[in-house]
This record gives structure tokens, sequence and C-alpha cells, in this order.
């Protein structure tokens, strides 16, 4: 099947009900191709709004999610109340978070746990600038991936995976990794996922780039073969949003 490109914005801990709602008016005014997905995932307090205030049509999922359902586990939040909700997805393992502690198995659980309720996953993978530095980036990613390869077992579960390659050294630093650059992990990682997982999945799987992209830089990412759309931070907040989501169409 074609893999069918995503762009999703992720508001980190940013915005206010009014600021959110301007974002809702100015996406839901924009002109989106069907060919792209497109999604936002607003700060947790946020999401019912954002749901309720977007077009169907525009995605809204959690930026993290718990890897069991409810719970004596204060201040987390469970893919089943995301499904109440009527949200469509969850981020897992973000750099920030695993900057916290969070493992990779830890990080793999949420994953499997989300794709059994339905929901769509985002899961980051990532290295340092120090790993890219001593020639560890793949040996770094291969190991966060080890992750999800333990919780996600059978091959459908994949089905609902999305990867996000964001190298942390281009996370907020307006430093974008350059197409090539960014071309070269996506591809090992399809490969990875052919020889752990199967061709299918590999085939299968959309792979985003994440780290400063930009209404200016995202046109030239877009066009490499393995990089099937974007994980936004900062841009995902400025009306220039838009422009990077019509950057596959
Ligand atoms: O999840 C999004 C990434 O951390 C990228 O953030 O676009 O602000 O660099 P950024």
């Amino acid at each position: 099947a074609r893999r069918i490109p995503l762009v999703c914005g992720n508001f980190k801990l940013n915005g206010s009900r009014s600021m959110l709602e301007g974002i809702a008016k100015t996406l839901n005014g924009a002109s989106l191709s069907s060919n792209v997905q497109v999604g936002v995932a607003p700060s947790a307090v946020h999401l019912d709004l954002m749901r309720q205030k977007l077009r169907s049509e525009v995605m809204v999922g959690a930026q993290d999610c718990w890897t069991k359902g409810s719970g004596a586990f204060t201040g987390e939040t469970s893919a089943d109340m995301l499904v109440d909700l009527g949200l469509e997805f969850s981020i897992v393992g973000h750099s920030e978070r695993r900057e916290k502690g969070e493992t990779s198995a830890e990080i793999g659980e949420k994953a499997a746990y989300a794709t059994s309720k339905g929901l769509m996953v985002i899961g980051c993978i990532g290295e340092k600038l120090e790993h890219r530095e001593s020639g560890k980036t793949m040996s770094v990613i291969t190991e966060q991936m080890q992750g999800y390869l333990a919780a996600l077992k059978e091959e459908e579960m994949w089905s609902d995976m999305v990867l996000a390659y964001e190298p942390v050294w281009a996370i907020g630093t307006g430093k974008t990794a350059s197409p090539e650059q960014a071309q070269e992990v996506h591809g090992e990682l399809r490969d990875w996922l052919k020889t752990n997982i199967s061709e299918k999945v590999a085939a299968e799987t959309r792979i985003l780039y994440g780290g400063s992209v930009t209404e200016k830089n995202c046109d030239e990412l877009i066009k490499k073969e393995d990089i099937d759309g974007f994980l936004v931070g900062g841009a995902s907040l400025k009306p220039e949003f838009v422009q990077i989501c019509q950057a596959p169409g």
C-alpha cells in the first residue's frame, strides 16, 4: 500500500484556549489536500477543546499516553481516555520525555497499548549530537527501536505505527538535518524494519522527520524517498504550519 504523507504538529507545553482556537480557525480555513493527513497534538488539557473546534479531517492526538487504561497512576493519560474523547492518535517516546528517564522498553509498552485501543501511534527516536559525532547514530536508534520491537510482537500491530526520526540536536535549535542526513537515517531505518520485522512493514510504515522543520525547508525534505511527512514543534504554532501541511500535496 502507498504511504499517505502525514504532517503532525506537536504543541508541547504551549498555548491557551484563545490561542488554540485561533490555530483551529486557521486550519479549518486552510486548503488541505485529501492526499495528506494532518494532525495536532496539544497539551492534554486542550485535547477536548481542539477536537471540538477542529474540522474532522484534522486529527487530534496526545503528546504521550500511559501503558495501561486506568488505575493509580497520578498525572497520566490513558489511550482509553483519548479514544473516549474521539481522538485519533498519540505521540510516544519524544526525546523531551526520554531525557526525563523514560526507557525504550516502557515507550514500547505505551505504543503497544495505544495501538491495541485503535489509536495511531507516532513513536519517536533520535540521536544526540555526541552520538552523531562519535558515529553512534544508528546504534542509538536501533536500541530505541528494540523497545518498539519487543512490545509490538505481531506484524499486524505495526499497521497503526508511525515512526518519527527526530535528531535531538535539531529539535528547537534551528539546525535542521539536511535532506541527505535525514534520508540516510530514514533509509537505514526502513532497512532495519525489513530485516527485523518484514518487507511489508518496511514498505508501509511511515517515517516522519522532526527537528526545526519550517515552511522554508519542508519542500526539500519531503522530496526524499523515505521521508513521509513531518513532526513539527515550534512552527506548528504559527500560521506557516499550513504551508508545511501543504508540502507533501
Ligand atoms: O516534536 C517535535 C519536535 O521536537 C521538533 O520540534 O520543530 O520545534 O524543532 P521543533
